[in-house]
């Protein structure tokens, strides 16, 4: 079978857009079909993109998305930024319902249950489109059963954009499946730093402060029981692991779960 076709088992599957949903003129998020052997754990990433002509060239353009829906959906959630010049988001930002996006095989990241030791409470904490892995996991029961209280903090730099957070917090306590088991455990604390709003300021500076401590259920953060996530800007992220560290969290990966787990939010 010389002439045989090869077909590359690691090539992206072709998925149909199933809504779109515009947030602010620098955000939207949009669904797919999921392919049945498409397997991935709550706040994992992927590959995902459109073709497109690349140096005269037309082949796949991909980037790292955090799938936003939970491992038990039937569909596949994405919250993107729109760059205007970004090489897929300036298309991408286009894709109407019934078009079609190229979706990478293998799901990878850190912001997993697994990655994290068991505790009381757990930290989400996020700034622009990193609070898309933990729009999964809040959803996800295994975080409900792993951890008493979740504590969602999503900061961006105008009140707009703290949007899709509230919308999403708001899908996971009317969700018919985790409703329910989420009852008074989530807290999301909601913060804008160029804008006046009820509650300003960076997440690093809330922490240092103690500001955000007065809003939570239990206080100020305790290595013995207390567990975090972070996704945002790489300074973000940089900033907030070392507040972790003072705190005397250490952290943890897949190979070996720690008291919390960083991941870059990725830029279209
Ligand atoms: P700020 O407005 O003070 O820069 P960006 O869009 O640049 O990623 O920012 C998203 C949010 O993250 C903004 O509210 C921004 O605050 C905040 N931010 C940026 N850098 C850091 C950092 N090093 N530590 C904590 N928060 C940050």
């Amino acid at each position: 079978m010389a002439d045989a076709k090869k077909v590359n088992p690691n090539a992206p599957t072709s998925e149909e857009v199933l809504a779109v949903r515009h947030f602010t003129d620098k955000t939207f998020s949009f669904s797919i079909t999921r392919p049945a052997s498409f397997r991935f754990r709550s706040g994992e990433f992927i590959m995902l993109g459109l073709m497109g002509e690349v140096k005269g060239k037309v082949k796949p353009i991909l980037r790292a998305y955090s799938v936003a829906s939970p491992s038990w959906d039937d569909k596949l959630d994405f919250y993107s930024i729109k760059v205007d010049d970004g090489p897929l988001t300036s298309k991408l930002q286009h894709i109407k319902i019934g078009d079609h996006v190229l979706l990478g095989r293998k799901p990878v990241g850190t912001l997993v249950c697994d990655a994290v030791l068991p505790g009381k409470r757990l930290f989400m904490f996020s700034t622009g489109t990193g609070i898309a892995p933990f729009a999964s996991l809040i959803r996800d029961p295994e975080v409900y059963e792993k951890y008493d209280q979740i504590i969602l903090t999503h900061t961006c730099r105008e009140v707009g954009e703290l949007a899709y957070g509230f919308e999403r917090v708001d899908a996971a306590r009317n969700d018919p499946l985790v409703g329910e088991i989420i009852g008074d455990r989530l807290t999301h604390i909601a913060s804008v730093t160029r804008e006046d709003y009820k509650l300003t300021g960076r997440i690093t500076d809330l922490l240092e402060s103690g500001e955000l401590f007065k809003r939570v259920p239990g206080g100020a953060i305790d290595p013995k029981h207390d567990r975090a996530m972070i996704c945002g800007s790489m300074d973000m992220t940089m900033d907030t692991k070392a507040i972790m560290e003072k705190f005397g969290l250490g952290e943890g990966s897949n190979a070996k779960p720690g008291e919390f787990v960083i991941e870059k939010a990725f830029v279209g």
